[in-house]
């Protein structure tokens, strides 16, 4: 019989939830120094005395004595008991329950086991005896001091070290495989990490979960990451979030970078309350994460265009997250690692607090940069975006941004109101749901971004109403992204007329990956006019059929042209030109 795993579902409450969201939901609190304070809903007081520490995860009453963490709470409050407590909190914060007591729990212990090993074999191979990896590190300025204090190796060049060693202290193949620190072809295993500097990613409770590499030289890929297991799933973790917390909390601040080496470098300057997304999207179990730590985000990502598009995606989900944001743009110097190694812990302090501007402002001047204000048509386009950004904010922040964008662009206040009151749909009707960093690098070179858009805009709008699937279903071509395919098809053989479709349902068909971008998309692409935008979407993509078919029968005419006339078959090129016609007609009536 299946026996549900109550432990393992409490250390993942205690890792994921808040115990001052929970808390905060039933009791009115108050930042207090590192702590929160309310009046304790267990006895009658009118002045506070009830605390919730959120990094100890626990609270305590001074008035009566009641303490406990998040579940003792959750019991008390809700007069349940100790199984119902955990039942409740991991099904509002989507923690599943595992059936399988112990089996489980001996599998994750043998994984964070065989991690810790290979940590250590790294760290070895980096400290010990001339190695690649050290001139590499040092190479760029990384001292031995923080090659320690972050726990980086090497991984060497035979290939079979790491894999050898940890087999001989008795880790099975099958862990190293789950793990990825291993590979197999055929009868031989191999090491996956070859001739890389290997950066440790550990959680909050400080253990070793993934590993990521960079490779020494300019083989593709760059970084390499261990594999997602039941103990690594990339959207709970932050690079560097085990050193950075307590730093976090001192300063009420945390610094947001994009690469392993930005961190690293931030860190041995002196400014610790720094992490890493490394390379992937913010998710928002990552902004809550630093939520538990931080109450602001400093995004200083890179300042090209994958950056831009990473920083504007990420304001939306630390906002949404209830953290405060600033932007900072590095643009002397590549990134943030080459910024403060060539020019120190002061310099960028001061670049924090010279250069980094309010998410709002950030968001704004971008979208200032598609825009020429010297054409009417373009400057009322312009407006209206703004207008929309400002609609999305609380009533004292909108005021502000009012006052202020309407000095700066000249437009009157009150028209700005109005318009950021109304409930008007964004002048376009495609939103912008920007395709993630991942989805336009990897396996997949040919998307654009356009394309990937309009992709995730057409899942959302099936989501939204499900009889909106007959109208898409003819045009598979729409669904360009492995992902996007598997959701398409788990639709529609999911699908009859009539019949609401179910997210769980369709997701219990999908891999955790696909499932977990259907999730994103229903939480947040934003569509302004539903029908509007379902017939934008067949518009371009029947005009797109147009434009194929047109490219075709002109190759038609042309191999036709430089054949012998009696192959010919006039009667067809008479009705293709006529085709022709019809469709350049149309695709011309339409711009
Ligand atoms: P360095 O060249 O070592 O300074 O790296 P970087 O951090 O400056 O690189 P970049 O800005 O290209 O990438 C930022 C982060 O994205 C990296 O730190 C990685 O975490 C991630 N990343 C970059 N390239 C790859 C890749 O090929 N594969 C994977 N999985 N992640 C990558
Ligand atoms: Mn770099």
């Amino acid at each position: 019989m299946a026996v549900k795993n109550y432990s393992k579902a409490v250390d993942d409450i205690k890792a994921r939830v808040n115990i001052v969201d929970v808390i905060g939901s039933c009791v009115s609190l108050k930042r207090a120094g590192t702590s929160y304070m309310g009046c304790c809903p267990f006895h009658k007081e009118k002045t506070p005395s009830f605390s919730v520490s959120d990094t100890r995860g626990f609270y305590h009453c001074f008035g009566c004595g009641e303490s406990g963490d998040v579940i003792k709470f959750v019991q008390k409050y809700y007069n349940l008991d100790f199984t119902d407590a955990v039942e409740r909190l991991a099904a509002q914060y989507a923690i599943t329950i595992e059936e399988t007591r112990g089996k489980e729990d001996s599998k994750n212990d043998a994984y964070y086991e065989a991690n810790r090993l290979a940590a250590r074999y790294f760290f070895g191979k980096i400290s010990k005896s001339a190695n690649k990896g050290y001139d590499y590190m040092v190479g760029r300025g990384i001292t031995p001091d923080t090659i320690k204090k972050f726990g980086i190796g090497y991984s060497g060049e035979d290939g079979r070290g790491l894999t050898e060693h940890l087999l001989a202290n008795g880790v099975d193949k099958q862990t190293l495989l789950d793990l990825g620190l291993s590979g197999q072809k055929d009868d031989r295993i191999y090491d996956k990490f070859r001739n890389r500097v290997i950066f440790p990613i550990i959680n909050v409770r400080g253990k070793v979960i993934g590993f990521g590499g960079r490779n020494l030289g300019p083989e593709k890929p760059k970084y390499l990451n261990s594999n997602e297991s039941s103990i690594y799933q990339k959207k709970y973790n932050l690079f560097g979030i085990n050193r950075a917390k307590d730093a976090m909390i001192k300063e009420g601040t945390a610094i947001m970078v994009e690469g392993y080496m930005d961190c690293i470098s931030l860190s041995q300057s002196g400014i610790e309350n720094v992490v890493a997304s490394c390379g992937t999207a913010l998710t928002p179990e990552q902004a809550k994460l630093l939520g538990r730590y931080a109450k602001s985000v400093i995004l200083c990502y890179d300042s090209d265009q994958a950056g831009i598009n990473a920083a504007l995606r990420g304001i939306d989900v630390l906002r949404d997250a209830g953290l405060e944001v600033r932007v900072l743009n590095v643009d002397d110097g590549k990134d943030p690692d080459e910024y403060v190694q060539k020019n120190g812990k002061d310099a960028f302090l001061r670049l924090i607090s010279e250069k980094s501007v309010p998410d709002i402002d950030y968001k704004v001047s971008m979208l200032r940069k598609s825009f020429d204000l010297k054409d009417h048509t373009q400057g009322i386009k312009f407006f209206r975006a703004l207008a929309r950004i400002i609609h999305g904010l609380d009533p004292v922040e909108a005021d502000i941004y009012i006052q202020k964008y309407s000095r700066e662009y000249g437009i009157s206040e009150g028209a700005l109101r109005r318009e950021a009151e109304s409930e008007a749909p964004a002048e376009e009707h495609i939103p912008v749901v920007r395709a993630s960093q991942e989805d336009l690098q990897s396996k997949e070179p040919a998307l654009s971004a356009a394309d990937v858009n309009m992709e995730r805009m057409l899942i959302r709008l099936i989501m939204l109403r499900s009889s909106n699937f007959e109208r898409i279903k003819d045009y598979p071509e729409a669904f360009v992204t492995e992902k996007g395919k598997a959701i398409r098809s788990a639709i529609e053989a999911l699908y009859s007329p009539g019949f609401d479709l179910d997210i769980k349902q369709i997701s219990g068909e999908l891999s955790e990956e696909a499932a977990e971008l259907l999730a994103k998309i229903v939480e947040r692409v934003e569509i302004g006019d539903e029908d509007k935008a379902l017939s934008d979407c067949i518009e371009r993509l029947d005009s797109r059929r147009r434009s194929k078919r047109i490219a075709q029968i002109q190759t038609i005419l042309e191999m036709s042209d430089s054949m012998p006339e009696e192959n010919v078959d006039q009667e067809q090129i008479k009705q293709l030109l006529k085709e022709l016609n019809a469709l350049q007609k149309i695709n011309k009536g339409e711009k």
